[in-house]
């Protein structure tokens, strides 16, 4: 029994959440059966892509016990606040918060589901996003607490579900897409990373993975596929030092691949 203070608590935190949400025009989850996939990847160069195509971004980091977003996007140090309000940062035009940048370097987060939720809560409630046209929250692998917490309070309009072209990586994120059905996510969305690594000697096309299995299965589970992005050493490279492809290298085989899919999200609420 919840008494009477508590719930009036969690209705004046919803309150709080849907007013700051209701300045942002669209949400996109991104998450997957399986880890490293690249969901950090995908919801970083997609940020940066939407934010190139003029769009004003933010990227929601909502893996509170693995934040990858500040290492990818270069952002050092803590957040500030302004008293009522988390200010987050920026990198390159796109507002980012994390888990990384409020507690110091290398701490561990060992919290269990409750807790994880509420920091995602403070993340939907207490930053100051302001006018956004697209937030993207990078979520942790799996269908866990932090993913039912953002389906149910940030209520995104489109789900985007990562996967590799490898059977084990899509058995789960079948998982993933049937997550994100009964969450009644309006757009549910497959992107196949890792499809193919063209040799940077050669030329020639790896079918490193596989190819295809991600398009097959959105067609075979009934959602659209937005596009297969190739395995890049260079991307991994400047992801380790916190710089990003579609920014550095615009010609390169997976920007044009970011950019397509940037380009079907935008087409997407037509
Ligand atoms: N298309 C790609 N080409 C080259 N490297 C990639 C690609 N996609 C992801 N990577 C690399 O693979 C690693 C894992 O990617 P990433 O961290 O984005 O996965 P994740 O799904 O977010 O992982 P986690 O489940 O741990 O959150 C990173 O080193 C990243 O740079
Ligand atoms: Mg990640």
């Amino acid at each position: 029994m919840i008494t009477k203070e508590q719930r009036e608590k969690l209705a004046q935190e919803g309150k709080k959440i849907s007013d700051n949400i209701s300045h942002i025009k669209h949400r996109i989850v991104v998450f997957s059966g399986k880890g490293g996939v690249g969901k950090t990847t995908v919801s970083v160069n997609l940020s940066y892509g939407l934010h190139t195509h003029g769009y004003k971004t933010g990227i929601l980091d909502a893996d509170i016990t693995g934040p990858n977003v500040p290492k990818m996007t270069g952002i050092k140090g803590n957040v500030v606040t302004d008293g009522d309000h988390i200010i987050p940062r920026e990198s390159h035009g796109v507002k980012i918060i994390s888990m990384a940048n409020l507690l110091p370097a290398d701490e561990a987060v060992v919290w269990r589901g409750p807790l994880r939720s509420k920091m995602i809560n403070q993340f939907l409630g207490d930053v100051e996003w302001g006018d956004l046209d697209y937030l993207v929250a990078d979520l942790p692998p799996g269908t866990g607490d932090e993913s039912l917490t953002i389906a149910q309070n940030m209520k995104p309009d489109m789900a985007i579900v990562v996967t590799t072209p490898q059977e084990v990586s899509l058995i789960d994120s079948a998982r993933a897409i049937s997550m994100a059905k009964k969450m009644k996510i309006p757009h549910i969305a497959l992107i196949e990373n890792m499809s193919g690594l063209i040799c940077p000697k050669c030329g020639h096309k790896i079918d490193l993975f596989g190819i295809g299995g991600g398009k097959k299965q959105a067609k075979q589970m009934d959602i659209s596929f937005l596009g297969a992005i190739p395995i890049n050493i260079e991307a991994r490279k400047l992801a380790d030092e916190g710089k990003s492809i579609v920014l550095k290298k615009k010609n390169a085989d997976m920007s044009l691949s970011i950019f397509e899919i940037v380009n079907k999200i935008e087409n997407s609420w037509n």
